[in-house]
């Protein structure tokens, strides 16, 4: 049985920024079957149009002749002269996140988003994990959703490292609390390397690693040890760093950086959204 076509939709509007249509479940932005053609190689937007109104383009085992039908590409069977149609190219993207800014692709509350800051990525990249709104630092964003899967999957331990000021001075026993980890309402954390930075006369700074991704980890962590996050920034996601980034920016990975996360995660392969 063929998939039902989705039907065409108008753009959501959010701010000034023109958004697609979002696949059930508001994650992923649909494209037009027209721009689907073209960003696979096949040729420019002029020619694809040609040969979707020549009836060589199938969706779903229909063919369809309107270029500006909305399509999702990862549930979508799309067909060139009967041959799959899928987008190659894989981004791995490096941004340096400010606070304020939501790591959703769409938000109720029209607040900005990390979206609005990947000018010039046409292809959609999922967010590796989350960063709160009042946290800044390294976010991961990709459509190799193998090693996206990887890299978040609990199982794998993959760390990452903030550096944390907290309200008063903490204690060498609750470093050593963090340390060891702590019981929060979804269970005890697993143990965290924490390094005393310096203390101030009213907060102290920390580095700490930590190997899961549970919700607002850090700031509960540092609650349960009867203190308080002021300020928190993600420095570290494996080997990659803040290095050459200013906060707003984004940089592509490298090949031996993308081979280098592949191999802490156990080798994952590369994997389409
Ligand atoms: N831990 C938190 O509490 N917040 C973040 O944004 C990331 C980790």
């Amino acid at each position: 049985m063929p998939r039902r076509v989705p039907p065409q939709r108008p753009s959501a509007k959010r701010s000034s920024v023109k958004s697609p249509p979002v696949a059930e479940g508001g994650k992923r932005p649909l494209k037009t079957l027209e721009r689907v053609l073209s960003k696979a190689g096949f040729g420019s937007r002029t020619e694809a149009r040609a040969w979707i109104g020549d009836g060589r383009v199938s969706v779903n085992g229909l063919v369809m002749r309107n270029p500006d039908q909305w399509v999702d590409l990862e549930r979508d069977y799309i067909t060139f002269d009967g041959k799959q149609v899928r987008d190659q190219a894989r981004r791995y993207i490096l941004l340096y996140k400010p606070k304020g800014y939501v790591t959703t692709y769409q938000d109720p509350e029209g607040r900005p988003t990390v979206y609005d800051l990947l000018e010039g990525v046409d292809q959609f990249v999922a967010q590796v994990g989350r960063l709160d709104l009042d946290t800044s630092g390294l976010l991961l964003l990709t459509n190799d959703t193998q090693l996206a899967e990887a890299l978040t999957n609990p199982e794998r331990h993959f760390p990452k490292t903030y550096l944390v000021k907290a309200a008063g001075l903490l204690t060498e026993e609750q470093l050593e609390t963090l340390r060891r980890g702590v019981e929060l309402s979804d269970g005890l954390t697993r143990p965290a390397e924490v390094k005393l930075l310096r203390h101030t006369p009213t907060c102290t700074f920390l580095e700490m690693a930590i190997t899961e991704g549970r919700n607002r980890q850090v700031r509960r962590m540092i609650e349960a040890v009867e203190s308080k996050v002021l300020k928190l920034v993600r420095v570290q996601i494996g080997p990659l760093t803040l290095e050459g980034l200013s906060m707003g920016t984004f940089r592509e990975l490298t090949a031996e950086e993308v081979a280098a996360l592949r191999a802490l995660t156990g080798g994952a392969k590369s994997g389409q959204r």
